[in-house]
């Protein structure tokens, strides 16, 4: 675990260090859980969301996209049950005066729990070598069964209370499991409130006629209020989706572990509209087609598991979350959703207006039924930089640090490089430069030594680089580097734009989930 923590330390100082995310006002000391892309950084992110656009519009006939406006009418969250039920529970350390969220205090205790099994199993497996029998040693190891038993009853009291909102029954826990603040180390707590996570702010010029707008805490419903708009707009018929990538804030109260859980960031979601009853047939669909759309990456298919969910929202009659392997555990990326007609449903009773599809095939009208698909595109830029950072030993007793991106997501894909600054190499490069870069991101670089210019490159991941020498001059051809195995060819200027586009199109990766 320690050496996992270390990992993530390293990526998170690589990712400042390469222009990849920044903490956000710096130079003021930062602000929690809110950062900046930089200028590598906003090149992955918008390659990532590049990818899902065009999986989502191209590869489906009957999926479109929308851009909705960040400020929506407020009564649009008393519908969604957003102003009512978005809350989380907190408690208070009277001694540090830190805030926490109850669940995760709890969360945090049953994680340890387990540590301390896993590191039981893991002392019994170095003793016992080739012959260890770990379900044997688990099922009738004393220490073992004494820890799950607790951790068993912990796990149980936790969810009761969670799935009774019983905020008393949380803080009970936490005072009978004896759980510290980490800060004060004391267990003087207060009670456990409810904590709205939605970001208020005013619109509007005088304090008397302004109104209470809030920050969307999600893209989703800016799909829905616009729902009739685009079927009639666009004469969609059922079954058909609407895509939207877009900024959502939300008020976290813990915002940890650097991108994973911040403050403001980015969703890609979509709501795939249908007739009632067919939902559990798409539901399945989705589920599937998005795990393919992750492993067509490349990452290691092991790397993502799926986590149903028990308890519901009350809205919903489906859940499953796909969670990445990241270097704190396995974590929610992406979540699909059968919100059954809820959310239509409110819109149409607080709106007033009617929300309803006229099935030509049925001849009746209903409210449709949705599946959502919604992933954060920070959590997945995040599960794409963890999975590709290698500290690489070499044969010549070196380390390079290399990002194996899936080369179509890279923000360059190929840097070009003079092998001196000098006889007219600095020339042809720019030629080569001038002739790849309206299909390719291509960068220009002439400083330092050649092995010096390829670590930068594979630091930011770039799949190829391109080296122009004296022989570049008299035969046309160049050497080209590819990243990963680190080998060299010899090959003409030529044929580049071919042997580049092969790897780094998104084509390529779309043909993959098709
Ligand atoms: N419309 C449904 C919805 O918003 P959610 O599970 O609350 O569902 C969907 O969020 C996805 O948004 C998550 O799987 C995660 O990737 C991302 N997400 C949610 N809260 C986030 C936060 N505070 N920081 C970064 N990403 C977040």
């Amino acid at each position: 675990m320690a050496q996992q923590d270390d990992v993530f330390k390293k990526i998170v100082s690589h990712a400042k260090e390469y222009g990849f995310v920044f903490p956000s006002s710096e130079i003021y000391d930062g602000l929690s859980a809110v950062y900046d892309y930089g200028q590598n950084g906003v090149e992955l992110k918008n390659n990532i969301k590049r990818y899902w656009w065009d999986a989502m519009t191209l590869l489906h006939e009957n999926i479109v996209g929308i851009d909705s406006a960040i400020f929506m009418h407020p009564t649009i969250w008393k519908a969604s049950g957003h102003v009512d039920a978005f809350n989380d529970p907190l408690i208070d350390n009277r001694d540090s005066k830190k805030r926490y969220r109850a669940d995760v205090l709890i969360e945090d205790h049953i994680a340890k729990i387990d540590e301390k099994i896993a590191k039981e199993v893991a002392k019994a497996a170095k003793r016992f070598g080739e012959s260890f029998d770990e379900a044997q040693f688990r099922a009738t190891n004393a220490r073992v069964l004494e820890l799950q038993a607790k951790r068993d009853a912990v796990h149980q009291r936790f969810s009761d209370a969670m799935n009774a909102s019983d905020l008393e029954g949380l803080r009970q826990l936490i005072l009978d499991e004896e759980i510290v603040c980490p800060i004060s180390g004391t267990r003087n707590w207060t009670e456990v409130r409810q904590f709205n996570l939605m970001f208020k702010t005013e619109m509007g010029s005088t304090a008397d006629g302004a109104m209470t707008v809030y920050l969307r805490p999600e893209t989703a419903q800016g799909i829905f209020v616009n729902y009739l708009n685009v079927q009639k707009t666009g004469r969609m018929r059922i079954p058909f989706g609407i895509a939207q990538i877009g900024k959502a804030f939300r008020n976290e109260i813990v915002a940890r572990q650097f991108i994973f859980r911040m403050r403001e960031f980015e969703q890609m979601e979509m709501q795939f509209f249908v007739r009632p009853g067919q939902e559990m047939e798409w539901f399945k669909y989705w589920k599937e087609w998005r795990l393919r759309w992750h492993k067509a990456l490349g990452m290691g298919d092991e790397k993502y598991r799926y986590h149903d969910h028990e308890k519901l929202a009350h809205y919903a009659n489906a859940a499953t979350d796909i969670e990445f392997q990241m270097p704190f555990g396995f974590k929610e990326v992406e979540g699909i959703h059968s919100r059954t007609n809820f959310d239509l449903s409110q819109h149409e009773k607080f709106s007033g207006k009617k929300i309803q599809y006229f099935d030509p095939e049925l001849n009746q009208s209903y409210t449709p039924y949705v599946i959502e698909t919604s992933i954060g595109v920070d959590r997945m830029f995040l599960s794409v930089l963890c999975s590709s950072y290698e500290e690489q030993p070499l044969p010549n007793g070196e380390t390079r640090t290399v990002l194996h991106l899936p080369a179509p997501l890279a923000p360059v894909k190929c840097a070009v490089l003079p092998l001196v600054r000098k006889d007219g190499l600095p020339e042809l490069a720019h030629k080569i430069v001038d002739d790849l870069k309206f299909d390719f991101a291509t960068h220009y670089e002439e400083k330092d030594a050649i092995g010096k210019r390829y670590r930068r490159q594979d630091a930011i991941g770039t799949p190829f680089c391109i080296t122009v020498d004296h022989q570049s001059l008299e035969d046309g051809t160049v050497t080209l580097r590819e990243r990963d195995s680190m080998e060299q060819s010899r090959v003409k200027i030529a044929d580049l734009h071919a042997l580049i586009h092969d790897r780094v199109s998104l084509a390529s990766l779309l043909r993959k989930i098709n």
